[in-house]
């Protein structure tokens, strides 16, 4: 492995001074241990100081000296005047890359005031500037990097491996034992690599920690986690955040209390209604009609509904969206806490923006109860490893704890739990350098795809429906759409196209976009490929098609029974179409006992409870009938015949209607 470069900066405006003590560090630094490849760099000026820090992303700690004075000649002589004081440029820097290591270097005589005006900021150690104690500080900084780089599940579970203990325990292959000499599945064995197995462990193995009732290795790396993404706790999640807002939501609702939710959440939050018996109260998302791409739901109906909603023990949403819009969370959080709503936001697609202050504020930083993100989405963690975040001042930890086991399978996949640990180091140590560089190849690809002629990215104001217009909602440039209406192929055909052809795989698409996502992942010759490919397509000169947009999905009807009561009936299956494909008349004014989603565009047309009306049916029916294969989850065929399960007149005497 490459030795990584670890500089800090020690930021001081006497010249001498500052000569001397960086030469005096860099010397300690030389003649001791110094795995992570520690040097240090003189700075004069606090804007300096700044600079470097925003470019230079190998920079890990900043030593700032509590007397920032710069000379200015005053015409009657040199005077000293304060550049920056200590506070103001340690704010500047916590607020800009929080995950820096800052100490600060004091006069003795100044101690008292020093201490009690950084008292409450993110300052990791003080140095008494006449000690000159260089290799004493060398080995501070050293340790308290290294701790901060520490990875302390994933070295637990390499020293295990590396053990070769003799396995009389699960799981079944044995370290790989059943397939190694296999004339029938050893090539998987191969394939996959000798520590995908070894590295397969169980709960047997008491050094690994266990993740339903973490006291060892688990807890400390969560505990990292939980400062790295600035969370009072941090929960790692083996099955997505899909798994974490099913136990957020069985955490803080009971059966019958109320959720605020966007139509539009993701489908794990539509099952953790179903699960906690939640009553959701669900608030329309904007729509860009032009490129059928859902939007952020309008402030003022977030703001509207915790108003007539008081009561709710929650409000859920999506920060940022698939389409990479975020909102503007601290007023909106502001409010909702304002009437003991607590807030969850649903980072999947946003797991990253602690790590540079182009993406920031996060969810947390926005006042957000808990947040759950995928980490394997947008860092380097295996697929369905999640963290679950939260900062509830009222967070009942024993519920949350039966919730997370309740939904936690006891034989996790430990190296899942390793890919956490590993993908917060580097978020920690190397993620603003990584997103600069992401961003960066996102503004060349986007000039890139614009000069082709055809193709065009589209940017905040094309992708905003009207409604959110004046919502300060930003974009998150590391989601690329690209509107492709003009190339002369279909978006079925360009993402076929681009498959078979470029060997390029897209995130997906819309009747007339694609998504491309950008990550840490994403190198140079990435997006040298994608340009020439669209490139060669655009120089083909086709005509534009006739894009076939799929029907408009109808607005939400009457919830009449909680979802979970509804789901819970038998019930009994309707079809959509009849014998000789018409509408069947006897679905309308009857309740959904699934939940019916078509994708895309994903957004349940009914959830269980719902009152289904005609509009509904036809539009079921059109989907069916579409040209464009639309998937309709929670349809069921009898036969050939596409149906919806109902409830039937004595389920529905059996339950609890909700008040309007
Ligand atoms: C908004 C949103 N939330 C949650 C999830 C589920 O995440 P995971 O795949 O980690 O279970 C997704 C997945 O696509 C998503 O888009």
């Amino acid at each position: 492995m490459r030795k990584p470069i670890s500089r800090i900066l020690v930021i001081n405006d006497e010249t001498l001074v500052l000569k001397e003590f960086v030469k005096g560090l860099n010397a300690a630094a030389k003649s001791l241990d110094n795995p992570l490849g520690i040097v240090f760099t003189g700075i004069t000026t606090a804007r300096d100081a700044l600079k470097a820090i925003e470019e230079d992303g190998d920079i890990q700690a900043v030593i700032v000296d509590d007397t920032l004075y710069t000379l200015k000649n005053n015409g009657a002589g040199n005077s000293r005047v304060l550049q920056m004081s200590a506070l103001e440029l340690v704010q500047k820097i916590t607020r800009f890359r929080p995950e820096l290591d800052v100490y600060i270097l004091i006069a003795q005589e100044q101690e008292d005031e020093v201490v009690d005006a950084l008292f409450s900021e993110a300052v990791d150690g003080y140095f008494y500037r006449e000690e000159r104690d260089y290799r004493g500080i060398y080995r501070i900084l050293n340790a308290q990097m290294q701790e901060k780089a520490d990875t302390p599940f994933y070295d637990a579970l390499k020293t295990y491996v590396l053990m070769a203990k003799d396995a009389w325990h699960t799981p079944g292959h044995s370290s790989g034992d059943s397939l190694r000499d296999s004339p029938w599945i050893s090539d998987f064995y191969e394939f996959m690599g000798e520590h995908v197995f070894d590295a397969d462990l169980s709960v047997s193995v008491p050094m690994l920690d266990s993740l339903m009732e973490p006291t060892g290795v688990i807890a400390e790396a969560q505990k990292l986690a939980a400062k790295a993404f600035g969370a009072r706790r941090t929960f790692f999640a083996t099955n997505g955040t899909s798994t974490g807002n099913k136990v957020i939501f069985q955490t803080l609702i009971a059966p019958g209390e109320k959720l605020l939710l966007d139509r539009n959440c993701h489908k794990s939050v539509h099952h953790g209604v179903v699960l906690s018996g939640a009553r959701p109260v669900y608030l329309d998302s904007s729509l860009n009609k032009r490129y059928g791409i859902f939007g952020p739901i309008p402030k003022k109906t977030i703001m509207r509904a915790i108003e007539e909603h008081a009561d709710a023990e929650a409000l859920v949403l999506t920060s940022c969206t698939y389409d990479g819009l975020r909102y503007d969370l601290a007023p909106i959080i502001e409010a909702a806490h304002h009437k003991g709503i607590r807030v969850v936001v649903d980072e999947a697609w946003y797991g990253f923006a602690r790590f540079h202050p182009a993406f920031r504020p996060t969810a947390l930083e926005s006042g957000a109860d808990y947040a759950t993100q995928s980490t394997h989405k947008v860092l380097s963690a295996f697929s369905q490893a999640s963290m679950i975040h939260v900062n509830d001042p009222r967070f009942n930890e024993h519920i949350f704890r039966e919730n997370f086991n309740m939904h936690t399978s006891t034989s996790p996949q430990y190296s899942m739990i390793a890919s956490l640990d590993i993908a917060r180091k580097q978020a920690v140590m190397e993620g603003y350098k990584l997103l600069a560089r992401t961003l960066a190849l996102s503004k060349e690809l986007r000039q890139q795809i614009n000069s082709s002629g055809v193709f065009r990215v589209l940017e905040l104001e094309d992708l905003l429906p009207d409604e959110v217009r004046n919502d300060n909602i930003q974009l998150d440039p590391t989601k690329v759409t690209v509107d492709i209406s003009e190339c002369g192929y279909t978006v079925d055909e360009l993402q076929n196209e681009l498959f078979e052809r470029y060997n390029i795989q897209v995130e997906k698409s819309t009747f007339n976009t694609l998504s491309l996502l950008l990550t840490i992942g994403t190198t140079r010759s990435k997006v040298s490929r994608l340009y020439d490919a669209l490139m060669r397509i655009a120089r083909e000169g086709r005509s534009p098609r006739r894009l076939y947009r799929t029907p408009e999905i109808p607005g939400f009807t009457q919830l009449k029974y909680l979802p979970r009561d509804a789901f819970y009936c038998g019930g009994t299956t309707l079809p959509i179409l009849d014998d000789q494909d018409k509408l069947n008349a006897a679905l309308t004014g009857k309740v959904a006992a699934d939940q019916i989603t078509p994708y895309p565009p994903g957004i349940p047309v009914l959830v269980p409870g719902q009152v289904i009306t005609a509009g509904i049916v036809t539009y079921l029916a059109g989907l069916l009938r579409s040209h464009k294969r639309v998937e309709l989850h929670g349809i069921v065929y009898d036969g050939y015949l596409p149906c919806v399960r109902v409830l039937t007149s004595s389920d529905e005497k059996g339950l609890k209607k909700l008040k309007a």
